[in-house]
Parts: C-alpha cells; sequence; structure tokens
C-alpha cells in the first residue's frame, strides 16, 4: 500500500541534502508496504517553487536521480514543509505523472501525497473538467488537488486558512484516504487528513514539551463551509462561501517548559516505523482530525462536530512513547526481513506470552480482557473475522475455541462477511483478528459488527491502529514489527494469543483443567522446540533448490487442526515464490482433489501425531496407491512411515499447538523457494504489506 512521508523543521537549521534525505529514509522504511513509484516534493530556491523528484520503482531510484541532478543541496533552511509518497498504482499505471506528490496546476499552488481511494474522483474530475480546469494524470488524487484549487480560488480575497480550505474540501470527498497537502500559497506550512488510512505525526524537540496532548480545536459554525451545489454526487455539499472562525490558540506543545518557543521537528508518516529513528514520540490521528502544522506549531481540528457542537472523539490527543527500538526495522545478520521474521519466533512467542502466563501457577492474565470475560462467557456464539494469515490463525484455533469454550465458534473472511450481510446480534461476540490493525475489510467488518451492538475482540500486533483503537477490548500480540508482506511472526504470535484467550476463557471450568495444565506446559515447551525446527533450515533449502526446483503446482494436505497449517503454508508459497499451491482438508481428497494425484504431482502431507493420525495415514494410503511421492511432515520418533519416504521430523506437542511448529518449515521452504528464484522476498509483486483499500 502506499507510503505517506512528510518533515517539517522550524527554528532548526537544516540543509537541501539533510532534508532530502530524511524524506528518501522516510519512504525507504515504509517500502515493506509494497509500492511501484516514489516521489517528493520540496522547497526550491525562491519564494513560491517548488521541486519535485520522482520515479517509477524503487526508492534507490529515486535516490539516484536526486544525485544526478543539479540541485543545489546546500541551501539551508531554518523552517520549511516538504512531503514525500510512495505509491501502490491503482487509478493509472505506475508512471512519472501518476507518481505523487500530484500537483493542482502546472504553478503548483497545491500538492497533495494521498494513500487509499477518493471514491467520487470521477464525479469531481467531472465537473472540474466542466469548469475548465486540465487534469494531466489518471490518478484520484488529482481531482483533489484541482479541487483545492478551486475553492481556494473561489474565496472572495483568498483569505481562508489552511485548514478551512482543506476541511472544506474533505467534506466533499468520499472514500478512505490519508493526505498531506502543501501549497505555495501557505508556506512553511502544511495539512494533513485522515479518514480510514493510518497516519501519525512524530514530535521532535530538545527541551521537554509544556504538555503531552494536543488539545483538538471545535471550529467556530461557518468554518470550512463554501460554494453550494458544486458536486452532483453530493446533493447536502456543504460547500459554501467562507468565514473562517477558527479560535486560534498557541499551541501548548510548541513550548517548552519554561514557556518559550523552541526548536521543532514534526514527520507525517503511515508508518510508525518511519518516524522511530527520528523520535519516539508521536501522536496518532483520529478519523477525520486535520492536523495543521505551522510556525513549529501542530493544531488538530476535526472534520464535523456532532449536533450538540462537541466533538465525538476525546477533547485532546495524546502524545505517546512508540515502544519499538532501531533494531525492530532493521534486518541485521539477515538477508531479508521474512528470514528475519521467521528467525525471530522464538522470542515473539514469548513476548506474547509475556506477563500473560504464569507458568508454575498454570494461569493466564490477558489484563486486557479481563473486565470483559464474563459478557464474552455468555456470548451466545463467537465469530472471528480476519483476511489472509490473519484468517489462518482464528481456523487454526477454532477448534481449541470450541472445545475449552463450548460456545459455538464460526470464522469469517473480512470481506465475505460484508458480502453477505452476515446477521449479527448484540450477544454476540466478535474477534477482529490482523496484524497491521488497519486491513480495510476486517475494519469494516468490524464497524458492521460496532453498529449491531456486539462486543468486538481486537487481537492486534500495531499499537495505536485503527482496529486497537476501535474494538471494546482486546489482546496485543506484541510480535514486534513485522515488515515483510509475508507474515510469519504475526502469525505464530496472533495463534499464541488465541491459544491464551481460549484458556482464560474456560479458567473457571474445573473439568477442563488437566487439558488447560497440559496446553500451558506446551506453551512453556515452544521456545525451545521452535528453534529445534528453525535447525531443519538447510534440510528446507535443499527440498527446495532440488525436489521442488521446477515444479509449478504444490499441494497441501492434512485435517483437523493441521488444514489451517496447509492453507497458510500454501498462502505463503503463492505469495512469495509465486507457485500455484493449494491447502487441502485430506477428509475432502475423494470429494475431487484425488483426481490431481500421479506420479509428477508434488504433495506435502502433514501427518503430525494427534488423534486423527490413522485417518491422515489413510489419506497418505489414498495418494501413494496414486503414485505420489509426498514429503510427510511427522513428528520425531514416528516409526510408521516407510523407509525411503522423505521426512520432515519436527518435536512432539499438544495437538492444539502442533500447528505452531508445523507451520514452520513451511515458511522456511517458500523462503527458499523465492530466494532461489530471485524473486523479492520481502515485497512480492502485486501484493502490498497492509492491505488499507477493500
Ligand atoms: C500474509 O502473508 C499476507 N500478506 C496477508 O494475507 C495478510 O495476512 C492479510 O492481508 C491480513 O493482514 P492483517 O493481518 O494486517 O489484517
Amino acid at each position: 500500500m502506499c507510503g505517506i512521508f512528510g518533515y517539517c523543521n522550524f527554528l532548526k537549521d537544516k540543509d537541501r541534502k539533510e532534508i532530502l534525505e530524511i524524506l528518501c529514509n522516510g519512504l525507504a522504511r515504509q517500502e515493506y508496504r509494497g509500492y511501484d513509484s516514489a516521489g517528493l516534493g520540496i522547497d526550491g530556491d525562491n519564494p513560491g517553487e517548488i521541486v519535485f523528484f520522482k520515479e517509477v520503482g524503487k526508492v534507490a531510484g529515486l535516490r539516484k536521480r536526486i544525485a544526478e541532478s543539479n540541485i543545489n543541496t546546500s541551501k539551508t533552511f531554518s523552517s520549511q514543509v516538504s512531503i514525500a509518497h510512495t505509491r501502490w498504482a491503482t487509478h493509472g499505471p505506475p508512471s512519472t505523472v501518476n507518481c505523487h506528490p500530484i500537483r493542482s496546476d502546472p504553478s503548483n499552488e497545491f500538492i497533495i501525497v494521498h494513500n487509499g481511494i477518493v471514491t467520487n474522483a470521477a464525479a469531481l474530475r467531472q465537473v472540474l473538467q466542466n469548469r475548465g480546469y486540465k487534469f494531466e494524470s489518471e490518478t484520484d488524487t488529482e481531482a483533489v488537488a484541482i479541487l483545492t484549487k478551486y475553492v481556494y480560488d473561489s474565496q472572495p480575497g483568498k483569505r481562508i486558512t489552511f485548514p478551512s480550505l482543506v476541511k472544506t474540501v474533505l467534506k466533499e470527498l468520499e472514500g478512505s484516504f490519508a493526505f498531506v497537502f502543501k501549497s505555495i500559497h501557505y508556506p512553511n506550512e502544511i495539512v494533513t487528513a485522515r479518514r480510514g488510512s493510518p497516519l501519525l505525526i512524530g514530535v521532535k524537540t530538545e527541551k521537554k514539551l509544556k504538555v503531552d496532548f494536543v488539545d483538538v480545536e471545535i471550529s467556530g459554525p461557518d468554518d470550512g463551509k463554501a460554494v453550494d451545489g458544486f458536486v452532483p454526487t453530493a446533493p447536502n455539499s456543504r460547500l459554501a462561501p467562507p468565514a473562517p472562525k477558527i479560535s486560534r490558540r498557541q499551541s501548548r506543545n510548541y513550548m517548552s517548559e519554561d514557556g518559550m518557543p523552541q526548536p521543532i521537528e514534526f514527520f507525517v508518516a503511515s508508518d510508525a516505523s518511519a518516524i522511530v529513528e527520528h523520535t519516539k514520540r508521536v501522536l496518532y490521528l483520529e478519523d477525520d482530525d486535520i492536523a495543521h502544522i505551522s510556525d513549529g506549531q501542530l493544531h488538530i481540528h476535526r472534520l464535523r462536530r456532532n449536533e450538540s457542537g462537541q466533538a465525538e472523539t476525546p477533547a485532546t490527543r495524546s502524545i505517546e512513547t512508540l515502544e519499538i527500538e532501531i533494531a525492530a526495522i532493521m534486518k541485521g545478520k539477515f538477508d531479508h526481513f521474512m528470514q528475519k521474521e521467521i528467525y525471530e519466533q522464538p522470542e515473539s512467542v514469548v513476548n506474547t506470552m509475556r506477563g500473560r502466563v504464569i507458568f508454575d501457577d498454570y494461569r493466564i492474565t490477558l489484563g486486557g480482557l479481563r473486565s470483559y470475560l464474563p459478557i464474552i462467557r455468555r456470548g451466545r456464539r463467537i465469530v472471528f473475522c480476519a483476511c489472509g494469515t490473519s484468517y489462518h490463525s482464528a481456523l487454526a484455533t477454532q477448534a481449541m475455541f470450541e472445545e475449552l469454550t463450548e460456545i459455538p465458534v464460526s470464522v469469517e473472511l473480512a470481506s465475505d462477511f460484508l458480502d453477505r450481510k452476515t446477521p449479527i446480534f448484540r450477544d454476540d461476540v466478535c474477534v477482529f483478528v490482523s496484524q497491521s490493525g488497519e486491513t480495510a475489510d476486517t475494519i469494516l467488518a468490524l464497524r458492521y459488527c460496532l453498529e449491531r451492538g456486539a462486543l468486538c475482540v481486537g487481537i492486534v500486533n500495531t499499537v495505536g491502529s485503527t482496529i486497537s483503537r476501535e474494538t471494546h477490548c482486546g489482546i496485543h500480540i506484541n510480535a514486534g514489527p513485522e515488515v515483510g508482506v509475508a507474515s510469519t511472526k504475526a502469525y505464530t504470535s496472533q495463534y499464541v494469543a488465541l491459544v491464551l484467550m481460549a484458556l482464560q476463557l474456560s479458567e473457571d471450568r474445573i473439568s477442563f483443567t488437566p487439558r488447560r495444565r497440559a496446553i500451558i506446559d506446551g506453551l512453556r515447551e515452544l521456545p525451545v522446540q521452535i528453534k529445534k525446527v528453525l535447525e531443519l533450515d538447510s534440510t528446507l533449502r535443499e527440498f527446495a533448490n532440488t525436489l521442488l526446483a521446477n515444479q509449478r503446482s504444490l499441494l497441501l494436505m492434512g485435517r483437523g487442526y493441521q488444514h489451517a497449517t496447509c492453507l497458510e503454508g500454501a498462502l505463503k508459497i503463492k505469495e512469495i515464490a509465486y507457485m500455484h499451491s493449494e491447502g487441502i482438508l485430506a477428509g475432502e481428497l475423494k470429494h475431487g482433489p484425488l483426481a490431481l494425484i500421479d506420479e509428477n504431482m508434488p504433495v506435502i502431507i502433514v501427518m503430525t501425531q494427534d488423534s486423527l493420525y490413522p485417518k491422515v495415514q489413510s489419506a497418505f494410503a489414498q495418494i501413494t496407491a496414486r503414485k505420489a511421492q509426498p514429503i510427510v511432515i511427522c513428528n520425531e520418533g514416528d516409526d510408521g512411515i516407510k523407509k525411503g519416504v522423505k521426512t520432515i521430523r519436527l518435536p512432539k506437542t499438544v495437538d492444539v499447538l502442533q500447528g505452531l511448529l508445523n507451520i514452520i518449515p513451511l515458511q522456511l521452504l517458500s523462503y527458499h523457494l523465492a530466494v532461489k528464484n530471485g524473486f523479492d522476498v520481502d515485497c512480492p509483486r502485486n501484493l502490498a504489506k497492509s492491505v488499507t483499500t477493500e
């Protein structure tokens, strides 16, 4: 998905070289989100001049273009604002003209970077074209840039403030987005706003800030209104002549404790990983927040007021401290982030359990759920809702939830859940699982369930994300930043978090005590067992480089708990090795997939020892009878497997946890298949880390 980065310095000398470096680094840190072009806009040498650099392809190419230009890099700015963007093409192919920042006109009166999609852009474009405005790109963003100029041009005396102008524009937009606006009419100011797409602002000062929050300013009744009836698709358009009445107060955190204005830097980004190398002090914007940075001050306005004239969200936005370390977003000794993240799993699962499991007492404490446990236990069903890997983690733990809670459980793909308009009731408990916490389908499903009065629980990795903020309660999985597009450590941590949740819910059931204890003992062993599985890395590389090297397809089979393992393994192989792969429930073999089997069809069968072992043995017999030569994922010491069969032998654990070990060889296999073929492991083609559009 696209990535936004904006940089503002005030009373702090920075030469252009440093500014360009900050912008390019900010983009590079967000590369993992997926993109196909990168660009930036900075102040030129003369007032009212903006210089662009744009490049199709990687940020490295953008850096090269800058290095090859003859721009004066030593020019120093004591205050300036600049914006940058990585674009993941939606409207129009990757090209320099479609690359952001997008301008309103050849004089660059307004320039914009944008994430998300403006769904009424075509209608806006039509109206603006009818009024004589010329478009140069195919982007939806350009309609917003030109609309901004149109609204500005319509102001008598052009005396509208920058945030009021943006507010007027935003009121005409439909869809989900995050924007940063820069303009030659408002030098050294930027306005940034979000609806449905994440944005945060880092604040860096030498002295301590006077307060740790920013007030949300409630504007006057006429603020943000302009010309009536401009946009035909918005009959209740609020465009009307402006009379800005913002109460301009001095931002309190602009001052240091001694009450003096101080040098300050602001970093606007879609992702904390782009900010953490500069500052850990960040403020997350809420939907419909409009942040205005000017003269070293940060003001936050709301797009709308509720009927009583009050903002619907809290009246302040607090400045929080990021808990991630810079090392967490560096590759270190590994070749790829995915490889690093696979290898981090012995620690990441511990971090998920840290402070939550007291092994000696067999006690689980999930602080984020504690006060909601009685409601969850009384729920008439639990509905899991997620996409991709996160969906698989819910599927992997469904049977355990049913067993331990005795509550009916369904697992829904968020997109399908919305398409079906699934009935949801007040006594339902809906659990939203998401690494990023920003997946559009999952967020929409969450809002659908909130509207229907269900209790909404979030299982999320990214602190401060939309899902973590909008759910009633939940668990942060604490896996640490996951950069590789292919989700690995987040899967195992989501799985562990869900196991903890089921264990906590069942703690009042004495009859389950032996079962709970066995699972908790299994959790204790997990890190050591994962390390053992990782020792198989070279065997898996060997399989990837020989047996599976030139194959076009790979079937993964298993049943019970291992069905999710097969689906997840197949997803990994598809997404980074670009190889067709299918996870098959072994019980379904005879109902169709068996027809695919012959001596040429590569198969991996998951045959670890649980109560379904005999049934999987029968599936094994059925496929080998048809000359398949499957690789078998089985437990160490399993003598039931004939000599000559290729095996991947793993430590044995309790049935509900075995999937946590079984997935790791499949993660490694997909990784080696991708490396062997020279594919971009961390940023596979056509995919994005965070899928913020439907
Ligand atoms: C996993 O490897 C994928 N890249 C993808 O399926 C991902 O899990 C899915 O898009 C959901 O993302 P989320 O967990 O951030 O909501």
